[in-house]
Order: structure tokens, then sequence, then C-alpha cells
């Protein structure tokens, strides 16, 4: 259903504002009920990019452009999620992540319980499918999910009703920090069709990078993966179609973007490269590579950094980095993502 609301200090959104008069107090639509059908994501669920198609990531790149302008307001909340409750399910840690998504669901009024399996029944043997059971017979109707088992919140998806958004499982993807990695990159350049972005570093162990080539292949953007030989799969360009690269300065001389990515050593069960210091020397992004570029590229880093080995602290806080942007884009984009699941959810019901 939709409506009319008059409002003048608090901000609805979902929000298609009239320009029409009057022009200090806008007329603003809410439709907290159904969505209309060019809003529709094509997915009950966010389990990862690789299952969106185009259209739905256009969708939600557009709709958190109109929350992240809501943000900047004074009165940064909107009603849409009122009567919907959210649940942070987090096996692993999280920074950003978590943060971002409680306060997109506080930004939208959702009710929110947050859960981290340390401190929880999970240290006594409950499973992961009983402890969400449990969780949603006390009337939760969104679970978002971090895990350190790939695969993790399918296997949720196959077994419970409510909608489910991944917020990172194991060495699979992280749906939503390509979402936001894209709206940034699409804020800075504009777009992303045609431009060049380079993944650097740890690809085999990232959900990052392929959360990252789904989506920027899909949104018709170059992509190449460069970093040590031992750190990048053999089946990368068969697979993906991308660039392969083993030297960092030939990657950052093609790339427009480049999203350097996290060596993760917790993840690594084999000597990879010699030492953390022989990597920075021979794959860390350095001030003085990109100055010998002759052009100014865009730097990304989805965080947490390890300053000094794939990126030093001179470029991860110069003005070419947009890595507090990115986490600024997600509370916007999560925004949107929950918005749009949960309004889909509701038109299925
Ligand atoms: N980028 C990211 O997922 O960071 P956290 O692990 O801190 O959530």
């Amino acid at each position: 259903m939709t409506f009319v609301h008059r409002t003048s200090n608090i901000v609805h959104l979902n929000v298609h504002t009239i320009s029409t008069p009057p022009k200090k107090v806008p007329f603003v639509f809410i439709f907290p009920i159904a969505l209309p059908l060019k809003m529709q994501l094509s997915t009950k669920h966010l389990l990862g990019i690789r299952d969106l198609v185009p259209n739905d990531i256009q969708i939600i790149l557009d709709t958190a452009a109109q929350f992240k302008e809501v943000l900047q307001r004074p009165i940064k909340k909107v009603p849409s999620l009122r009567d919907v409750t959210i649940v942070n399910l987090f096996y692993e840690n999280s920074t950003r992540t978590r943060i971002s998504f409680e306060l997109a669901e506080k930004r939208l009024s959702a009710d929110t319980i947050n859960f981290t399996a340390s401190g929880s029944s999970v240290k006594k043997g409950e499973t992961l499918l009983d402890t969400v059971n449990n969780i949603l017979s006390m009337k939760v109707d969104l679970v978002v999910m971090r895990h350190s088992a790939s695969g993790a919140p399918h296997f949720l998806a196959k077994h419970i009703p409510a909608a489910i958004v991944n917020a990172g499982d194991g060495i699979n993807e992280h749906p939503t920090q390509a979402l936001l990695d894209a709206f940034s990159i699409r804020e800075k350049l504009g777009t992303l069709q045609g431009k060049k972005i380079a993944l650097l570093g740890d690809i085999m162990h990232s959900r990052v990078a392929l959360s990252n080539i789904y989506l920027l292949k899909k949104m018709g953007a170059e992509v190449m993966v460069a970093g040590p030989p031992t750190l990048i799969p053999k089946y990368m360009q068969q697979a993906f179609d991308v660039h392969v690269e083993y030297d960092l300065k030939t990657a950052l001389e093609w790339c427009d973007v480049a999203n350097v990515l996290r060596i993760q050593l917790e993840r690594q069960n084999q000597v990879l490269f010699s030492s953390l210091r022989e990597y920075n020397l021979q794959y860390g992004v350095k001030r003085s590579l990109l100055d010998n570029l002759g052009k100014e590229i865009v730097i990304m880093h989805p965080g947490p950094i390890n300053r000094g080995v794939e990126l030093d602290s001179d470029v991860a806080d110069s003005k070419q980095s947009i890595i507090l942007q990115q986490v600024e884009n997600g509370v916007a984009v999560r925004m949107a993502v929950l918005y749009l699941l949960a309004g889909g959810k509701t038109i299925q019901n």
C-alpha cells in the first residue's frame, strides 16, 4: 500500500519526494508494505553477488544513493522497517560490517538483536540450525550472518523461512562489501562501465575479491587480479575472465582503481610467501610507486588494514585513498539491502 505523508523534520525514506509544492515541507511517499515492481530484487536472500542479476545491483546502488542523501540530513532515521526485527548473527570477528549493519538497522527503525558466538550456547555445542530456529521462534524476520564456514548462509537458507543476508562466509563471498565498493567507485568515477579495477594481494583467501569480481564483471568493468603466484588460484583467468598479473607496478600502471586486499594470515595454513617484510617490499602499495605512475589512481581497501604490509600508511591516509568513504557508504548500502529484502519478503508473503 502506498500512502502520502506530510513531514517537517522527520524524514521518511523510500521516498520519492515530489518537487512541486509545497517547497519547504515536501510530500513524501512511503511504501513500507509493498515495493513497486521496478524496485523488487530477483532474490529473497542476499547470499552472494553470484546470484544477482545486473538489475538487482543497479536497484541496490540507486536505493543506497537515496539513503546516503538521507544520512546527510540532521535527522538520519526513517521509519521504513519499523515493524521488522533483525538478528545480527556473528560467528566470526568483525568491526566494520557488524557496526554498519547495526547502524543501518537502527537508521531504518528496525528492532535489532546482536548475537556473537563467543559467550553464547554455541560454546555448549548448540548447532547453527538450532541456534537460528530458537532465535526465529522469538518472531525475528531477517537474519544477517557472518560465519567462518563457506556456504553457512546457503545451508541456512534451505532450512529456515526468514530472509538471510550474508555478511561474509569463509573464503566464499562478502556481497555487501562488494556492493559498497561498487557504490564508492561509482561515486568517485561516475560509472563502473569500462573502468579498470585491480584487486591486489591475497586473492586466494579473499571473499571480498570473489564478490568484487562477480559484481564488477556483471556491471561491465574490466578486472585484474594481481599478487604473488602463490596467492592467486591458477584457474582465475579461465573461470572468471579476469586479467592476471604478478607484477605490482604493471598492475598499478594498468588500473583506474586499486582495491588492496588484506593478507589473511588466519586463513593460511602453509607458508605462501617468505615474510611480511618481503611481501611489503614486493607487493606493498607504496607512495613512491604511485608517484611514478604519471596518473592518479583511486586506492581502496576493505579493512582491516595490515599497515606496512599490503599498504603503507602514507598511501592509506592520503587524498587518493577512499577507504573511509567506503566505510561511510557501507551504512547506506546495507540500509538499501535490508530495505529491499524486507519489502520483497512482505510482498512474497
Ligand atoms: N571489511 C570487513 O568486512 O571488515 P570487518 O571484518 O571489520 O567487518
